[in-house]
């Protein structure tokens, strides 16, 4: 193999695309996924891939210093994207520590092992930190999130998120240590584990369950296919320069209540039932505390930079999506199954 890049969070949703581009794309390099399978990893998502040649998995925790000095000793990575990372903003509110611990501790343990393993030889080598756009806070009815936005974080994901992205740049400026960051909004598409809101209110709908929007629904994202997603951090890791940041984001602004009801009306379709079936499911629940109105991303430096733009619509998207979910019941099934039902009850009872 050429060289070997680390990809840490493989098993998870934005990871396991990542890996699949890369195994697929790039047959030279080892592409080594580095994975502690928390309930969001599933190394069903990559399945297909298991004998590739150029893909390896290990089980490992980011922040045991021990683990990752012997594996970055062992692999010697010309790269890391770092993308493990507890995810998910309801979870952060019942259990901050767990994102202190894996957000903030594990990425610091990562760019320490990185530094002292690449011993400040650079030369040639790259870590890119995979982040959010919540860092930047809530926006208003109007305006867009650029690099330059002050970070404002609220809820303890966010800030944990935001914690990591200041350590990541306070190693470029310390040790000289060879960053790139992005900031990405909301994604979604296959993989996407039921706890997020897309692939939450496809489960229900599938089981005529009701569909809990928080508060008026009124709350606004910008939605990313995943595999763009994908497409983004592969050109920033190979062609985005050293110690910038950049904003990914789908030029794809919907209301949550406009979102669900899209969703309804598609799975009424594909499910062959009456139209304004599933809407009938809606149910407006207690709201987010701390909820963010609002998130839309100016992607302009990525596109004029590096040319990247979203090449699949929200609609193409989302009928994928759905589709994807409607013939892996299975994969469905078994996320679903044991732990989720007790954290299900907890969250929305
Ligand atoms: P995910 O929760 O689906 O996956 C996270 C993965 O990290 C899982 O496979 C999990 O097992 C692994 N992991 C967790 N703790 C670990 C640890 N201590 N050591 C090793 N592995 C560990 O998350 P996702 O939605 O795929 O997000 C991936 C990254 O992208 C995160 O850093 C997230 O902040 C960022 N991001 C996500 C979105 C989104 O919409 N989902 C948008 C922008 C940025
Ligand atoms: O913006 C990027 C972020 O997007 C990522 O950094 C996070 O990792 C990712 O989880 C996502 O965060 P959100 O909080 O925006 O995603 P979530 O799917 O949890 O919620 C999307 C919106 O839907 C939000 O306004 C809350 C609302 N919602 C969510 C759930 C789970 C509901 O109304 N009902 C729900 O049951």
């Amino acid at each position: 193999m050429e060289r070997t890049i680390f990809v840490t969070g493989g098993a998870g949703f934005i990871g396991s695309h990542v890996i699949r581009r890369f195994v697929e794309s790039y047959p030279e390099c080892q592409v080594v996924n580095i994975d502690a399978l928390t309930y969001a990893g599933n190394l069903e998502n990559l399945k297909d891939l298991e004998n590739a040649p150029n893909y390896t998995f290990v089980r490992a925790d980011i922040v045991n210093e021990d683990e990752m000095l012997s594996l970055f000793e062992k692999y010697r990575p010309d790269g890391v994207i770092h993308l493990a990372a507890e995810s998910h903003v309801d979870r952060s509110i019942t259990f901050p520590l767990d994102f202190v611990r894996t957000n903030v501790l594990g990425t610091v343990n990562l760019l320490n092992v990185a530094r002292k393993t690449w011993n400040e030889d650079f030369e040639g080598k790259r870590f890119h930190h995979v982040s959010t756009d919540e860092v930047y806070g809530s926006l208003g009815k109007t305006g867009f999130f650029t690099e330059e936005t002050k970070y404002d974080p609220h809820s303890p994901y966010s800030a944990s998120k935001a914690a990591s992205d200041h350590f990541v740049r306070a190693y470029a400026d310390t040790y000289g240590l060879p960053v790139v960051l992005t900031n990405c909004s909301n994604n979604y598409g296959p993989n996407h584990f039921p706890e997020k809101l897309i692939p939450l209110m496809i489960h229900n709908i599938i089981h005529e369950k009701p569909l809990p929007v928080y508060g008026d629904g009124n709350y606004t994202r910008d939605w990313l296919y995943v595999v763009d997603h994908a497409r983004a951090i592969d050109l920033v890791f190979h062609k985005g320069k050293d110690r910038e940041c950049y904003n990914i984001g789908g030029f794809n602004e919907w209301k949550n209540i406009d979102l669900v009801r899209l969703l309804c009306k598609q799975m009424d379709e594909k499910l062959k039932k009456e139209p304004g079936t599933s809407e009938k499911l809606i149910a407006f629940v207690k709201d987010r505390p701390g909820h963010d109105l609002r998130y839309a991303i100016d992607a302009s430096k990525i596109n004029k930079e590096l040319g990247w733009n979203p090449s699949v619509t929200f609609e193409e998207g989302l009928s994928k999506t759905i589709d994807w979910y409607l013939e892996n019941k299975e994969w469905l099934e078994n996320v679903t199954s044991g732990a989720y039902q007790e954290y299900y009850k907890e969250q929305y009872s």
